[in-house]
């Protein structure tokens, strides 16, 4: 007998499961091995007190403390002796002190003094505390999880060196896999139902206008291109995924009101996985008068599970009002706990989520196959090129721009943010401005 399709739930029933390649992040499994090759961050500063710091990462529950001395520790949450967690320890002037019989263990799991055992006992050579290294940077602890001969130096990226910014650390929990709340940021359709039709606008009113869409791959990842016509004006902007799980997006009321070059970015951000079913936003948002010149962002509203714009926790809303204008937080929630690849039915505006879960599987794949994780490159320069940004340009032309015109203006803006990623700021702004002088408005055929 033929399924029936209309009143057909009966029979859309499904054992589908999900991809674990992608999803799953503990020790030992093909995703989890690939991520503990970067830093990832674990902890702001700000969290971290007299008290150790019970913190999850990749499956694995640790506890971060600041010793005596003001060096950081990471360490294995168990006690090598008998197992009392470390939360319970002592910080000591150097190291820390299990609760339970008086083990004393450096920063870096040395085994200094074994409880009442002799100073001399062979347990200080025998037996070692699992320790993972650790770097505070700019109010972010970040650590190293993998194996010691592969950590690579810690990246600093270019957005971080913006004049006259201000930085501040903001971490969100999202419970639903990494991969969900990661690959929202390569689904820029979302943001013109989601953001715009369906919750009414959450965001800057030029992003609710519909945009045409491409896709580029960076060296570390990918960025998407949207390119809109807003009154006289072309914007473009690139948000970017830098591989395993960083993402850079651009100002978050932007208005393309005002013509401008290679504005960077409003939030550096890391989804990073604390288990197959948690993941912790930490990262920076950026405030800068360039960046938000109406003054609509909100520093005191940013930090420890708050960010100044809406639907990105549970906490800030009550149900029916998150029911009546969800935003992402609602929507890749309930994606499931782990979103299921192989009941969705993908559409062309799937493209970048298609092509940064390929990305990610043939890194993790390379990773699994022994070959080096690649780092982002510094091209010699001070600081990780990188490339999201915002371009707003006169548009000239008589008549609306088509379609492909709007691609191809697109198209020229990618080709520049790519290919300046060799040069300074200045001058990477100075080769896009000029891409903007050329094209926008001109006549494609002679252009
Ligand atoms: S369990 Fe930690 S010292 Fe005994
Ligand atoms: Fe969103």
């Amino acid at each position: 007998m033929a399924e029936q399709r209309a009143y057909g739930g009966y029979y859309q029933v499904s054992e589908a499961r999900e991809d674990p390649e992608l999803t799953h992040v503990g020790r030992g499994t093909p995703c989890g091995e690939y991520m503990r090759r970067y830093w990832q961050p674990v902890a702001m500063t700000a969290e971290l007190g007299e008290l150790p710091l019970l913190v999850r990462i990749l499956g694995e529950t640790l506890v971060l403390f600041r010793d005596g001395r003001g060096k950081l520790g990471l360490l294995h949450r168990h006690c090598a002796h008998r197992g009392a967690s470390l939360e319970y320890g002592i910080v000591a002037e150097r190291g820390i002190i299990c609760c339970y019989h008086g083990w004393h263990y450096d920063i870096d799991g040395t085994l200094l003094q074994a409880g009442s055992e002799p100073a001399d006992s062979p347990l200080c050579k025998r037996v070692t505390q699992g320790a993972y290294p650790v770097h505070e940077h700019r109010g972010i602890v970040f650590a190293y999880l993998g194996p010691p001969a592969a950590k690579p130096a810690f990246p600093v990226y270019d957005t971080e060196l913006m004049a006259d910014t201000q930085r501040k650390p903001f971490s969100l929990t999202t419970p639903c896999n990494w991969l969900q709340v990661y690959e929202n940021t390569q689904d820029p359709i979302h943001v013109l139902h989601l953001h715009a039709r369906s919750s009414g606008v959450q965001f800057g009113a030029a992003s609710g206008v519909d945009q045409v869409l491409d896709y580029a791959d960076t060296p570390l990842g990918m960025i998407n291109v949207q390119t809109r016509h807003i009154g006289t004006r072309l914007w473009t902007r690139t948000t970017e995924s830098m591989l395993p799980n960083l993402n850079q997006t651009g100002a978050i009321w932007e208005e393309a009101e005002a013509v401008k070059y290679f504005q960077r970015c409003a939030m550096l951000r890391w989804m990073v996985p604390l288990d197959n079913t948690t993941t912790r936003t930490i990262g920076w948002r950026f405030f800068s008068a360039r960046l938000d010149p109406h003054g609509r962002d909100d520093p005191t509203r940013v930090g420890k599970e708050s960010i100044d714009f809406v639907g990105q926790t549970a906490d800030e809303r009550a149900y029916a009002e998150r029911q009546r204008q969800p935003g992402d937080f609602e929507a890749q929630v309930s994606q499931r706990p782990i979103a299921i690849h192989a009941l969705e039915h993908r559409a062309t505006s799937d493209t970048g989520v298609a092509r940064l879960r390929r990305r990610l599987r043939n890194s993790i794949r390379a990773v699994a196959n022994g070959e080096p994780a690649p780092q982002p490159d510094h091209f010699g320069l001070e600081a990780v090129s990188t490339y999201c940004q915002d371009t707003v340009c006169e548009w000239r032309g008589a008549a609306p721009p088509d379609q492909s015109i709007m691609r191809e203006h697109g198209q020229r803006i990618a080709e520049a943010v790519l290919g300046s990623s060799h040069l300074p700021p200045a001058e990477r702004e100075a080769q896009i401005r000029s891409v903007c002088d050329d094209a926008a408005g001109g006549d494609p055929s002679t252009g």
